[in-house]
């Protein structure tokens, strides 16, 4: 069984908190946020992460006061515009999941052109998980299979694990095989129910902002160690 997670997934969580502590302001902390991301999307692919998937913007984070929400839009603008290069270099694919229809225009224009631009790049999947929340995603699939009912497009008798995994907005992601949730948190926050089903989780006291490659390296030493048993014993792994 390999050692490496396949599908590594991210609550990047504490900017807030990070700037508070350093007396500054909220958009400081998305800042410095961000380049935590640089510094790991790199360092994933140098370990050879197949997929990176990071929950950029809840459904939730809507009800954040205008200022932080337009703030977190601009960010992600810069970030898709200045490391657009990067990417191609590194032979990195995005995607997203989420509703991506409700973001704002100058966002989704964006997104577009990284998504068109590196559709063809055979290296780590990195995807932004935007407007995304997992019942949401689980009612959307849902609804999108009753329709089908309805339509006599799929028999409800044929309805199974691998329909409703179709119908997900993450449905091209493999399984999460670890989660890693920054700032002393311990919860999942509506982050890829489905997906999550098996995977291991590590939360860390390091707040995003100060998360960096040697905190990844961490959290990937420690996912070596586990024993990962899928309802099964721990004997029956070894024979
Ligand atoms: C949680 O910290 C973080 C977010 C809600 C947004 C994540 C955004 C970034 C890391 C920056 C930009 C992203 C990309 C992909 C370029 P928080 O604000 O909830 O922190 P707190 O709980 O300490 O207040």
């Amino acid at each position: 069984m390999s050692t490496l997670p396949k599908h590594v997934a991210i609550i990047m969580d504490g900017n807030g908190r990070w700037a508070k502590l350093q007396d500054k302001s909220r958009v400081t902390g998305h800042q410095q946020g961000a380049k935590s991301v640089r510094e790991v999307v790199e360092y994933a692919v140098s370990q050879n992460i197949q997929f990176l998937t990071l929950f950029a913007f809840s459904t939730e984070n809507w009800s954040r006061p205008k200022d932080e929400v337009s703030l977190l839009m601009k960010l992600l603008v810069t970030y898709l515009k200045k490391e657009f290069t990067r990417m191609l270099q590194n032979n990195i694919r995005l995607q997203t999941v989420g509703n991506i229809d409700e973001l704002p225009t100058i966002v989704k224009n964006e997104l577009h052109n990284v998504i068109d631009k590196t559709k063809n790049n055979s290296g780590m999947v990195l995807t932004l998980a935007l407007n995304y929340g997992g019942k949401e995603d689980l009612t959307q699939a849902m609804k999108a299979i009753a329709f089908k009912v309805k339509n006599s497009i799929i028999s409800p008798e044929k309805v199974d694990q691998s329909t409703i995994n179709e119908h997900l907005y993450t449905r091209n992601l493999p399984p999460v095989d670890l989660v890693i949730r920054t700032s002393g948190e311990e919860r999942i926050s509506n982050f890829l129910l489905w997906h999550i089903a098996y995977a291991e989780l590590y939360f860390t006291e390091t707040l995003w902002p100060d998360f960096k490659k040697e905190d990844l390296q961490k959290a990937l030493t420690n996912y070596a160690k586990r024993e990962r048993r899928f309802g099964k014993t721990s004997e029956q792994l070894t024979t």
